[in-house]
């Protein structure tokens, strides 16, 4: 017969403050963005992004961990800084936005490398739209034309709003040109951009978008390879922010764009699988964007250069913005704790605990 367990107190069943983890929900999220600001949220967040840049080569680096099916995929991003560990899972699935679901959805983990105890755990389809977007505009910091103030949104769905505001707050572009195959999605950004200071142009075409635009940023949605750009409507000097090629056969750019453009990439051994390069020879040359942030390599050198960010997204971008949420949140209402891990009191009496739960 098994000995008679005797019943905890309600204050010893209570979880240890390690073993209650932060938890910051969509709504959280939503406010915290809300009590900073979008725009000034951008900017801070780019700068958490930007400083993780210089010190990248300390980072624990991998291609994320993609598991594909027909229409679409699923994939792990882990790093680490050897003090902190993140993660973040993501999905990619173009068809969803048709049965009212979207395309991307996210969330991430941060944990101490010293215990390895989760710090923190929080949506990130918002904090992914945002950290995206923060990332575009941190390489076109280096990248654009000086002066740049219009740019041609093509692809409306759901990173488009994003992108145009951090463009807006860290380059002081005023004015952005919005084309997609689908009217309403243009319509939507036109009317969520409303007030936010922008001169806002709704297009027909690729082509009218690009007139007079110095920044071309494509994020659009489709599982193959497409041509949301061809070689003729790329004229000397612009940047071009690509965003949404960022699967195996899931690209946006004429390869003649991708040829004689000056390329800047995250991770080559994930571009080289998800990005415009994988259209190109494995000797195609390009720059590593850390490169230009930390001073070791140039960015924009003159004016008629064609520049393109191949942007796939990264790990280490995933791992800046939890940094962010984690230091943030500190002291505010916007999380709550989750009572994730199971801590006895006498760490190997796991099974005690249990017994004693009842
Ligand atoms: N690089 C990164 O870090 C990163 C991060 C997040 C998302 N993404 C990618 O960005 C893309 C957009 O994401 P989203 O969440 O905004 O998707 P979404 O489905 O909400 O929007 C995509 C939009 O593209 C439009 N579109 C499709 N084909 C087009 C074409 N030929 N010309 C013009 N418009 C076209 C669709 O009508 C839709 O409105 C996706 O491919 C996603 O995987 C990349």
């Amino acid at each position: 017969m098994e000995p008679p367990v005797k019943p905890l107190k309600p204050a010893e069943l209570a979880p240890s403050d390690k073993a209650l983890v932060p938890f910051v929900s969509v709504d959280h999220m939503m406010r915290l963005i809300h009590h900073i600001g979008v725009e000034a949220m951008l900017r801070d967040l780019a700068g958490y992004i930007e400083a993780d840049f210089r010190r990248w080569e300390l980072f624990d680096k991998t291609p994320r961990v993609a598991s594909h099916s027909e229409v679409g995929v699923i994939e792990l991003m882990p790093t680490s800084d050897g003090e902190a560990y993140g993660f973040k899972y993501v999905n990619g699935h173009p068809k969803n936005t048709k049965e009212g679901l979207q395309t991307v959805t996210a969330f991430g983990l941060l944990a101490d490398v010293y215990t390895g105890y989760p710090v923190l755990l929080t949506e990130m389809t918002l904090l992914t739209a945002m950290r995206t977007a923060a990332t575009s505009a941190m390489a076109a910091k280096y990248l654009a034309p000086k002066g740049a103030h219009c740019m041609a949104m093509i692809g409306n769905g759901a990173q488009a709003e994003f992108q145009t505001l951090a463009m807006k707050a860290l380059l002081g572009i005023d004015s952005v040109r919005l084309y997609d195959i689908d009217s309403r999605a243009t319509e939507k950004v036109a009317r969520n951009l409303a007030g936010h200071g922008l001169t806002v142009v709704c297009c027909d075409t690729a082509e009218e978008a690009i007139e007079g635009a110095q920044i071309l940023t494509t994020c659009t949605a489709d599982k193959q390879n497409a041509t949301i750009l061809t070689d003729n409507m790329v004229g000397a000097g612009v940047h071009i922010n690509a965003i949404g090629g960022d699967c195996p056969g899931k690209t946006e750019l004429h390869r003649d764009i991708v040829a004689r453009a000056e390329m800047f990439v995250e991770y080559p051994e994930q571009t080289r699988i998800e990005g415009e390069l994988q259209q190109m020879p494995e000797d195609h040359p390009f720059t590593e964007l850390w490169q230009v942030v930390s001073g070791s390599a140039p960015g924009r050198r003159d004016a008629q250069q064609v520049t393109l960010f191949d942007s796939v997204g990264f790990a280490i971008e995933d791992f800046s913005a939890l940094r962010f949420v984690r230091d943030r949140i500190r002291g505010t209402e916007y999380y709550t704790d989750l009572d994730l891990l199971a801590d006895p009191d006498d760490p190997r009496d796991l099974f005690g605990m249990l017994m004693r739960s009842v």
